[in-house]
């Protein structure tokens, strides 16, 4: 079994070893990794940590990395994963317009879409918000 996950995995922190451990219970994991440039177009601001430096930290951990470079769509025909997985932060937003894709379009690839339990009180934004106020 193949699984991916997309995402920018900035500030790597507990919720993302945790999504990543458990994606490893279901197959080989591949990690869609969001280029900078996309990173930039849809939040309008940078990470903190570029590109390679992000992938070379997963890398290190370990992780088949691959860049992403749109929503998502692309890597997800070229990987072409038996199983989907994201975050259930994504549960009750649409993660299915997220990636441009419906669920049609999953079924015909064969493409099961998994919820991975959100870690609580950790996130990227959190990491921010305490150095901003740290500093
Ligand atoms: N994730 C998680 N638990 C957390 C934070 C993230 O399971 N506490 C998951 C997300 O649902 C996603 C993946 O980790 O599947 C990558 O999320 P990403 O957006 O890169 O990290 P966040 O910490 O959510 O970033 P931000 O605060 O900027 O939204």
């Amino acid at each position: 079994m193949r699984i991916l996950t997309i995402g920018t995995f900035d500030c790597v922190h507990a919720g993302h070893i945790n999504l990543l451990q458990s994606c490893k219970e279901y197959g080989d994991v591949v990690v869609g990794d969001n280029s900078d440039e996309f990173i930039e177009r849809y939040k309008g601001k940078p990470p903190l940590f570029t590109y390679k430096e992000r992938e070379e930290l997963l890398e290190n951990l370990g992780y088949d990395v691959h860049k992403n470079t749109d929503n998502g769509s692309t890597l997800i025909y070229q990987i072409n994963p038996d199983v989907l997985a994201i975050g259930s932060d994504w549960a009750r937003k649409d993660y299915l317009s997220q990636i441009g894709m419906t669920y049609d379009e999953l079924d015909a690839m064969n493409i099961h879409l998994l919820y991975i339990p959100y870690t609580k009180n950790i996130s990227t934004t959190i990491i921010k918000q305490r150095l901003s106020e740290s500093s």
